[in-house]
């Protein structure tokens, strides 16, 4: 049975073409970048090529681009990097309810440190709203890290009003752009950030890649130790046929984002058409326009989620409920429960998350099967 996989927000399947580009620096060309010789030296440009294509996909230079191992690492490295930085005395980060755990947990991290932390709240749609963000602002504050993008309900944040508002402030400002990246423009200078994350594993690229774009004249220290990689900024011998796929699979990003996202709208409006004519009641969660070309969140009342995902990837669908990190856990998600949704609405939420090679007829026959088994389920 083929799998219709409806999962890509979890992650993608590696580009062919991006294996292609790993490949020779798995076997033929081994070096560290390290060395001096020539194998040393290969290795060196193609880590520095990477960061070209990294670079550009964002509208960064080369040199504000680190590599690190994965979008986790990127944010923790933005968050305690510029906490540990800090070094007037300012003590206060500004982020939201609805982040990834990667965010969430190194802000927790920090506020068990004696660092404070104003956990904004966002609207029923996942926004919060810039001026929250400036009133929350105070002189102890010196970090605003808000998410590009959630991974759960597709919504797009504000970032661009805040950027404007931190920037007034003097004040830096991360985003976690995993799920944005190379599915909608990211500009760095558009967006205003200081600092932000990707991971390669979101965008057909290999797991435990990513980078952290460090604006020139961000002061950050490492939170690792170790030798003078990535400028002393991320240690350890560089992981070259990971960075290779990086940077490959950012090219690709750039180079199809325009027809992707017409791909993947055209997917997520048709599925939603087909869910709402078949299905009653279904509550679709999200911005209605500000959001995601390739997500779709939608809650089914009375019906456990994970049970629906469990039917459904018997009969090879394969989807999420809630978000990827969360699956296996009972509980509802930090980000159903700050929308304000009642908890048996919130249970029984689905996420399909659409990829370049799905098509309409797989949408239609994944469309079709939830309806029976929501339905059956309601009997
Ligand atoms: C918004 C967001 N941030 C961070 C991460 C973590 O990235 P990684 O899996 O590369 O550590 C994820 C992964 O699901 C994510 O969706």
């Amino acid at each position: 049975m083929e799998t219709i996989y409806l999962d890509h927000s979890a992650t993608t399947p590696v580009h062919p073409e991006v294996l292609g580009a790993m490949m020779t620096y798995f076997g033929h060309h081994f070096g560290n970048a390290s060395s001096i010789h020539r194998e040393g030296r290969f290795a060196r440009e193609a880590v520095e090529a990477a960061r070209f294509q990294v670079a550009a996909l964002i509208g960064a230079d080369p040199a504000e681009i680190v590599f690190t191992g994965g979008g986790t690492e990127a944010d923790n490295l933005a968050i305690l990097g510029s906490a540990f930085a800090e070094q007037a005395g300012r003590n206060h980060i500004i982020t939201t309810a609805i982040e990834h755990h990667a965010v969430e947990n190194a802000c927790r991290h920090l506020e068990s440190q004696g660092f404070e932390v104003t956990w904004l709240p966002v609207d029923g749609q996942g926004r919060v709203s810039p001026e929250s963000v400036e009133k929350a602002i105070t002189a102890k504050t010196f970090l605003i890290t808000v998410m590009h993008a959630n991974n759960e309900i597709g919504t797009v944040e504000p970032l661009q009003e805040i950027g404007a508002i931190s920037r007034s402030k003097g004040i830096l400002l991360h985003t976690d752009a995993v799920q944005s990246v190379g599915k909608i423009p990211v500009r760095v200078d558009e967006l205003g950030v200081d600092l932000l994350s990707l991971a390669g594993h979101k965008i057909y690229g290999p797991k435990g890649t990513g980078a952290l774009y460090v604006r020139r004249g961000t002061v950050l220290k490492p939170i690792t130790f170790g030798g003078h990689q990535e400028g002393g900024m991320r240690h350890g011998t560089e992981n070259i046929p990971g960075v290779v796929g990086l940077g490959k699979a950012c090219q690709i990003a750039l180079r199809d984002l325009d027809t992707q996202r017409a791909h993947l709208e055209g997917l997520r409006d048709l599925l939603l058409t087909k869910i709402c004519e078949g299905i009653p009641d279904a509550h679709v969660n999200g911005h209605p326009n500000g959001r995601l070309p390739h997500l779709l969140s939608v809650s089914f009342a009375g019906i456990s989620g994970e049970a629906l995902v469990r039917e459904l990837d018997l009969r090879g669908v394969a989807v999420s409920a809630g978000s990827a990190c969360t699956a296996g856990s009972t509980k509802i998600s930090h980000v159903l429960a700050a929308l304000g949704m009642e908890e048996a609405l919130a249970v029984g939420t689905l996420r399909f998350s659409m990829g370049r090679d799905n098509t309409p007829a797989e949408v239609l026959q994944a469309a079709s099967l939830l309806k029976r088994l929501v339905n059956r389920r309601r009997m």
